[in-house]
């Protein structure tokens, strides 16, 4: 397997496991914040999730070194961008801040780069058009799961424009993280926040409505269903303001009333009480 020169962009959550991912499969990874301490935090964040796996015995030290020495903080981005094969975006879910990034990207890496994006609910048709007419044939959603090292998928999505040869180089990409792909139709929420969404927002509504506490709506869908969380733990663990965002994106492009944020979501979010990240959602953290 060669090795890749990968440019992430985004050194959150999301983007930090991206980077993890792409540099245990052996590539070469840029890590870009705009801020250069908020990229070095992230690739720290790397360090550590790599230094557990060595107490757990399932890595060696010396290939956690080779791990961590494949990532490269940074905060200049033209500079990066010039000889990278693939850039992955996972920065804030906002479009305008996304389209000035693969704007800028557009003109600073080669013709032969791929773009992709790590969306979770904008569509990748449209920011592909902050991108010239050649790059939009090399741009393609990549939409990976949390926590990135885990779990075992990757959504993508074909925008108007995506070549063949784009999805051929994901998929191998994919096959290099040992990842599986699915592919979904360019539509709000792709396809599996399009089944989630609704699931955690009628979770959300039983408990609202008093039908049974939090904790005995998680473990009717951990020991009935043998899911690994219970709805409200994972609207917690993903973040309810991105719960939020991604539901109304569906609302606004299905108007479904099914799909319509439930009032409890919004109040938490309004309240600051963000889940895992903050402290406090549906549960208070750390659990005991
Ligand atoms: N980063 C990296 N690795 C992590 C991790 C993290 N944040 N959290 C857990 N892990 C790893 C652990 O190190 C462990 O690895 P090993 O098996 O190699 O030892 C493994 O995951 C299992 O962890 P634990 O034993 O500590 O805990 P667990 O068995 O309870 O599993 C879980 C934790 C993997 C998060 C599991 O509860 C799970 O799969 N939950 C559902 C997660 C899910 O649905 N994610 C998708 C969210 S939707 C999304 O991301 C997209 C979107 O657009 C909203």
């Amino acid at each position: 397997m060669s090795e890749r020169r990968v440019l992430v962009c985004g050194a959150g959550l999301m983007g930090h496991g991206i980077a993890q991912a792409m540099a245990a499969a052996g590539h070469r990874v840029l890590l870009y914040e705009p801020d250069l301490a908020r990229a070095e935090a992230g690739r720290a964040r790397i360090g550590s999730n790599l230094e557990r796996q060595v107490a757990k015995g399932k890595l060696d030290h010396a290939a956690r070194g080779e791990q961590l020495a494949r990532v490269t903080a940074i905060a200049a981005l033209e500079q990066a961008a010039a000889d990278v094969e693939l850039v992955v975006e996972a920065v804030f879910e906002d479009e305008a801040v996304k389209a000035e990034l693969f704007g800028t990207l557009d003109r600073a890496a080669p013709p032969s780069a791929v773009f992709a994006s790590n969306t979770s609910s904008i569509s990748i048709t449209r920011l592909a058009t902050a991108t010239g007419a050649e790059r939009r044939k090399r741009f393609v959603g990549m939409h990976f799961f949390s926590p990135v090292p885990v779990m075992p998928l990757i959504e993508l999505i074909r925008g108007a424009d995506t070549s063949d040869a784009t999805e051929a180089l994901v998929r191998e990409i994919a096959t290099e993280l040992g990842k599986q792909v699915i592919v979904s139709r360019d539509r709000p929420g792709f396809i599996v926040n399009r089944i989630l969404m609704p699931y955690l927002g009628e979770a959300m509504r039983a408990f609202e409505e008093g039908l049974g506490t939090a904790e005995d709506i998680d473990a009717g869908a951990r020991l009935g269903l043998n899911h690994p969380m219970g709805p409200l733990a994972l609207a917690d663990f993903i973040g309810l303001d991105v719960c939020l965002h991604i539901m109304e994106v569906l609302h606004d492009g299905f108007g479904a009333p099914y799909m319509a944020p439930p009032p409890v979501l919004r109040q938490l979010v309004d309240a600051g009480y963000l889940g895992q990240k903050s402290g406090r959602g549906f549960y208070s953290y750390p659990r005991d």
